[in-house]
């Protein structure tokens, strides 16, 4: 029959994960496991790689385990094992390729090497059938570009960050103001307190044309601002913070939707019959950021795509999702696949 049904593995940065989807006449995740790492690296104020592949090394058996008994599949209803390839910490992506491999070599099925990238950039296609070409805006801890999807493999770059990832600002933001990692909630959190309009914080590379994007000056201006408070008052008081994380969040709300609305004007110019601007990344869950992007998109007469959260973050089931793509497209490896750091779409 048509019915695909492949096993996902996903450990490129600090979160381990296994999933089955099964795609036929209509697409299921029959499951999908994800085991974070959050308390593991918490003490040390970033992810450490040494200690995340151990992780991964450590839990991503019981993933797989896991993932196969809540499918109700063994490894031999599965057509392939799907498995992020790269890019990523070194380390983790080896271990989770090493895992995929073995299982590869002792049942027979094909190994399929994806791009975390691509997984990400796919998940639309997963939650709601989203067709070709599309939009895609991924906004995360790590990662921060614009891409234009035209096919499982056919991707095309408009611009991107030059320096940091928004939520990697979120979460230099939080440090800054002693608030909780992540800081995306944290930050969120503050600014529905908070006066967006007292500090004006830059908007960085809105005066150039293009979709690159820059948000590391903004941390940058952000502390200046806190050190001026402090010379003067001693401290900051809890409004003080409250405004610093609105001026911080309608910033970056401010470059994320004009450079949006470049990028839309770029992508419709190939005459989409149901233009779409989809994003993933864990940044997507701002909803100030969500309704910045929504806005942008109803002038440009365009839909707006946010998939469920735990499909937007990290997961399997976008590797496996990007896995079936690839599958129908006919492309397998073998097990010479190799682990890739930097694998640029
Ligand atoms: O996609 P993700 O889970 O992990 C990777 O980076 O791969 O994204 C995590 C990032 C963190 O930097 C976190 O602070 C940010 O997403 N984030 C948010 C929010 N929730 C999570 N940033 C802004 N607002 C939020 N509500
Ligand atoms: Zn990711």
């Amino acid at each position: 029959s048509d019915t695909i049904t492949i096993l996902g593995l996903e450990s490129s940065c600090d979160d381990t994960a296994a999933a089955v989807v099964r795609a036929g006449d209509k697409t299921e995740i029959l499951a999908s496991v994800v085991a974070g790492q959050t308390d593991l690296h918490a003490e040390f104020g970033g992810v450490v790689p040494e200690i995340a592949a151990r992780a991964h090394v450590e839990k991503l058996d019981l993933c797989v385990e896991e993932a196969l008994a809540q499918s109700g599949m063994t490894l031999s209803d599965l057509d392939a094992i799907a498995v992020t390839a790269g890019p990523g910490l070194i380390g983790g992506v080896l271990a989770g390729v090493m895992m995929a491999k073995g299982l590869s070599a002792a049942t027979g099925l094909p190994l399929i090497g994806v791009n975390h990238l691509a997984g990400h950039a796919l998940t639309p296609r997963l939650t709601d059938g989203a067709a070709y070409p599309y939009l895609m805006l991924l906004v995360s801890g790590g990662h921060c570009q614009f891409l234009i999807v035209k096919g499982p493999e056919d991707f095309t770059r408009l611009g991107g960050t030059i320096d940091d990832a928004p939520g990697e600002a979120f979460d230099k933001t939080a440090r800054l103001l002693a608030l909780p990692q992540p800081g995306g909630p944290a930050v969120e959190t503050e600014a529905a307190m908070g006066d967006p309009k007292r500090f004006r914080l830059p908007r960085p590379l809105l005066d150039r044309p293009g979709c690159d994007m820059s948000f590391s000056g903004l941390k940058t201006a952000l502390l200046r601002e806190r050190d001026k408070i402090v010379t003067v008052k001693g401290g900051i008081t809890v409004q003080d913070r409250a405004d610093l994380c609105a001026g911080f969040q309608a910033a970056v709300a401010d470059v994320l939707a004009e450079k949006s609305r470049r990028a839309l004007a770029e992508y419709m110019a190939l005459s989409p019959a149901e233009p779409l601007l989809a994003v993933a990344g864990g940044v997507a869950a701002n909803i100030a950021i969500r309704a910045a992007l929504e806005t942008v998109c109803g002038e440009a007469g365009a839909e707006f795509l946010a998939p469920p959260l735990a499909l937007c973050t990290d997961n399997a089931a976008m590797i496996a999702w990007a896995g079936i793509e690839r599958y129908r497209a006919g492309h397998t490896d073998d097990l010479t696949l190799a682990a890739r750091p930097r694998w640029p779409l």
